[in-house]
């Protein structure tokens, strides 16, 4: 048996979610324990300060890096206590992104989290940055889970939509007939507008089952404002972040939509976006959406999507995958993967011009 540990902490920036990963020979991971720890407020909102051109920037983020590499030492320590006499091979941790600019002439992304630390303080070689390589090979860099979702979740008989419901909601098309190539792109916000919004209004994290949105009504006016955004019918490969679904972007549209609009109607628009914008962005062939993700506990969103989509909503559970786990999951799976020397980047989903090796490896 072979383990890896996979410590992810996304866009939302609520929380470190850690896995280890059991691996049989020539066989797919199983989930062995998981861990989290909510990020300490003092942390996220430098985190959240840094998603933005701001002052001193550089002394921040090297701070954030070195706290951050020993949060995610900290919670990798925990699954090692809990793991028993057994090696741990490897850590894959994808950091916290504070910038993604996957575009332009001088294409980046930019993950903190110190894998030199993780590494010194486990005692486990940890690869981190996992993003560049596939930047520098011309591709968004974005999104990575396909790789994982296409070894857990592929199926003969249909072709499955994974639809990840972070802060940012990133799809993977699993096509039913292997030799075609796996898809798969970034739709938009997920939860981040609805987030932001609800910490505006309510003072709370996010809103709890949907039950805010589900109880304001739909601006059809709002919703058409926010849908022209060129992101929506760009067509992939793309990625996108905080840095552009963000406060300024919804205050945007807010002006843009010309009457006020009550907060319950904005987060009823907000939670439509979401299921419109990911519904409108499925190919026809998509015979089922399973999701992942903190948006899977938001039913609402959940009958919103079935609603929109006209397809079966289930998700990953169903296949055998609690959802919260599995982007953790996919970072330790790649990390493996980096370990062995093997490519494992999709440029059918990022647009690369090969797969890459992802990321650097620290050893301890
Ligand atoms: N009980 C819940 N009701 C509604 N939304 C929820 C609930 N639990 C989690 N969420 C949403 O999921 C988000 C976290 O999802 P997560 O997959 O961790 O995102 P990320 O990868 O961006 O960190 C929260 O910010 C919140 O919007
Ligand atoms: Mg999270």
């Amino acid at each position: 048996m072979t383990y890896a540990i996979g410590i992810m902490s996304g866009t939302s920036v609520d929380a470190v979610d850690a896995v280890l990963l059991e691996i049989p020979p020539d066989g797919n991971p199983v989930l062995r324990e998981t861990a989290t720890r909510d990020f300490p407020a003092e942390l996220r909102h430098t985190v959240l300060g840094l998603m933005t051109p701001g002052e001193n920037e550089i002394d921040q983020a090297c701070r954030v890096h070195v706290e951050l590499g020993k949060l995610y030492a900290e919670i990798a320590l925990d699954l090692v206590g809990r793991a028993g006499s057994v090696t741990i091979s490897v850590i894959g941790c994808h950091g916290q992104t504070v910038r993604h600019r996957p575009d332009g002439p001088h294409p980046f992304t930019l993950q903190l989290g110190s894998g030199a630390v993780i590494a010194g303080r486990t005692g486990i070689p940890t690869v981190t940055d996992f993003r560049s390589a596939d930047i520098a090979a011309g591709g968004q860099g974005a999104p990575f889970a396909p790789f994982f979702h296409r070894a857990v979740f592929s199926s003969d008989m249909s072709c499955r939509a994974i639809v990840n419901l972070g802060g940012i909601a990133n799809v993977t098309l699993l096509p039913r007939d292997r030799s075609e190539p796996v898809t798969g792109f970034d739709t938009g916000p997920a939860n981040c507008l609805m987030d932001l919004w609800t910490r505006r209004h309510l003072a709370k994290p996010f809103d709890e089952s949907g039950a805010w949105a589900a109880g304001g009504a739909l601006d059809e006016h709002l919703l058409g404002q926010m849908l022209a955004d060129p992101y929506f019918s760009r067509p992939p490969p793309k990625s996108t972040g905080r840095e552009y679904f963000n406060e300024a972007w919804l205050d945007r549209a807010l002006a843009g939509s010309g009457e006020p609009v009550s907060p319950a109607n904005v987060q009823a628009t907000l939670a439509m976006l979401t299921a419109r914008s990911i519904s409108g962005q499925l190919p026809p062939a998509v015979d089922a959406l399973y999701l992942c993700g903190g948006g899977c506990a938001n039913p609402h969103l959940r009958a919103l999507l079935g609603e929109e989509s006209g397809l079966p909503v289930d998700d990953t559970s169903a296949l055998g995958w609690p959802p919260e786990w599995i982007e953790a999951a996919a970072f330790g799976w790649m990390a493996l993967a980096t370990l062995h020397q093997s490519p494992s980047t999709l440029p059918s989903v990022t647009g690369a011009s090969r797969a890459t090796m992802a990321g650097a490896i620290h050893y301890p």
